[in-house]
C-alpha cells in the first residue's frame, strides 16, 4: 500500500500522538544530510506500515490461534511500537522540512509476503526492526550534522527496544550478543527492497546487491541450507568457486563454508548470510568491509541456540524457571579481566 493512504488513517483511528520532541530548530544540511534523512525517512514508513496492515489484519483470536498464550502482552507493545515509528515518521519529516527539503513520497510497500499468519508477521518483524536499526546505524557513517546524528542515536536506542521485544516474542533469548553490527543502504535495501516499489527517483542511486532467498524462520545452529540468489542455485553454481559466509556481533570475521556445505553457524542470536566468490572471509565492520567478494546478500536470519525464561513466559503463559546461581567475587574479578580474588567496581570498592 502507499503509505499515507491507511497508515495516517489508521493511527488517527487509534488516537496516537504524533508529537516530536526532539529540537528540530532550523539547521544547515549537507547533500549526505538530506539524502540520508530522505532515507531514514523511507524506512520509518517501511517499518509503520508493517505494523499498520497487521494489526489491521490479524486479532488478538489470532495470536491466541497461533499459540500464544497472551495476545494482549504482545499486541499492546505492538501498538505501541506503531505510535513510535508514526512519530519517527513525523520528526524525520520535520527535519527535512527545517533545511528547506521533504521526503520522497511515491514509496509503496508490500507486506504480503509475511501477512499469512501471524508468526511469520511476527518473526519477520523481528528481522525488520534490525533492519530499521541497520538503516540508523549506518546514518551515523554518512551525516555530517552533530545534531543530525544525535537524533540518530536518540531514536536508534528505541528501535533496539522493539527488536529486543520482538526477540522474546519470538520465543527467542532477549540480548543474544555484546554487539550489533551495521550494514550499509544498499545492504539493508538487499532485504529490505522486495517489499518497496516507486522509489524509482531515491536519490541515493544505491546499486542493488542481488537478494538471496529470505529466511523467515529463526533456525537452530548447524541447520543445512541451499541457497537461491538471482538465477543462480546451491546446486548449479560451480561448487569451488563460491562460499557461503555469515557476520555477527560475534566475530569481527565471518564464519566461512563452501557453498554446498553451508550450514547455520554456532552461534546465539542474529546473524547475515553473504554467498561471496572467494573464501577469504568478510569483515563485519562495513567501513572495511572486503565487499568486492560478495556475489549476493546479505540476508537476515536469526539463530535460536539458547533459551530464555522470559521469553517462555511471554509465549507460553509458563516457564520452567530453575534457580540461576549468581557468580562468586573471583568470577566477577574474572570476567573483569583482572587478577582473581578482586575487583574494582564503578564505585571504587574493591570487591575480595
Ligand atoms: C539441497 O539440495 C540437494 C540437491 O537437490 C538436496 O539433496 C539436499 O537435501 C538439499 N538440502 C537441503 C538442506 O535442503
Ligand atoms: C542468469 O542471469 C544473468 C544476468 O542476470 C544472465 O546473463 C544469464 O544468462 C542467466 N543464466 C541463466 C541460466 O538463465
Ligand atoms: C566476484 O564477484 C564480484 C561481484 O559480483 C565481481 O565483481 C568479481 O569480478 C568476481 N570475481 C571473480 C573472481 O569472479
Ligand atoms: C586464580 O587464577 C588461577 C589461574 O587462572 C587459578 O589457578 C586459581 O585457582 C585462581 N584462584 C582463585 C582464588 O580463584
Amino acid at each position: 500500500m502507499r503509505f499515507f493512504q491507511s497508515a495516517t488513517a489508521l493511527l488517527a483511528a487509534s488516537g496516537a500522538a504524533l508529537a516530536a520532541p526532539l529540537n528540530k530548530a532550523k539547521r544547515t544540511a549537507s547533500a549526505a544530510d538530506i539524502q540520508t534523512l530522505q532515507f531514514l525517512h523511507m524506512m520509518e514508513e517501511f517499518e509503520a506500515t508493517y505494523y499498520l496492515e497487521g494489526l489491521s489484519a490479524f486479532s488478538a483470536a489470532d495470536f491466541s490461534a497461533a499459540g500464544w498464550a497472551i495476545p494482549d502482552l504482545v499486541l499492546e507493545n505492538l501498538l505501541t511500537f506503531a505510535t513510535d515509528q508514526s512519530n519517527h515518521i513525523q520528526f524525520w519529516g520535520s527535519v527535512l522540512e527545517s533545511v528547506g527539503s521533504q521526503p520522497i513520497s511515491t514509496c509503496a510497500f508490500h507486506f504480503e509476503p509475511v501477512l499469512t499468519d501471524v508468526a511469520t508477521w511476527l518473526q519477520f518483524g523481528r528481522e525488520m526492526e534490525y533492519i530499521g536499526m541497520g538503516a540508523l546505524m549506518s546514518a551515523l557513517t554518512m551525516l555530517d550534522s552533530p545534531e543530525m546524528l544525535l537524533d540518530v542515536t536518540n531514536i536508534v536506542t528505541v528501535e533496539a527496544r522493539h527488536q529486543t521485544l520482538f526477540n522474546i516474542f519470538n520465543g527467542a533469548e532477549a540480548v543474544t550478543q555484546s554487539y550489533d553490527a551495521a550494514l550499509t543502504p544498499s545492504q539493508l535495501l538487499a532485504m529490505a527492497g522486495q517489499f518497496i516499489t516507486g522509489c524509482e527517483i531515491f536519490p541515493m542511486d544505491l546499486p542493488m546487491v542481488p537478494q538471496v532467498t529470505h529466511l523467515f524462520a529463526g533456525m537452530p545452529a548447524g541447520l543445512a541450507l541451499n541457497w537461491t540468489w538471482g538465477n543462480a542455485t546451491t546446486q548449479t553454481v560451480n561448487a569451488d568457486a563460491f562460499w557461503c559466509q555469515w557476520t555477527s556481533g560475534t566475530a569481527t570475521d565471518a564464519v566461512v563454508q563452501p557453498i554446498t556445505q553451508c550450514v547455520s553457524p554456532a552461534i546465539n542470536g542474529y546473524v547475515f548470510a553473504w554467498i561471496t566468490n572467494s573464501s577469504t572471509p568478510l569483515t563485519t565492520d562495513i567501513t572495511t568491509q572486503n565487499v568486492n567478494n560478495v556475489v549476493a546478500g546479505p540476508a537476515i536470519a536469526f539463530v535460536d541456540s539458547q533459551k530464555d525464561i522470559l521469553s517462555e513466559l511471554a509465549v507460553t503463559g509458563t516457564a520452567d524457571v530453575n534457580d540461576i546461581n549468581t557468580i562468586s567475587s573471583a568470577q566477577a574479578a574474572a570476567l573483569m579481566g583482572s587478577s582473581n580474588g578482586t575487583m574494582t567496581t564503578a564505585s571504587g570498592t574493591v570487591v575480595a
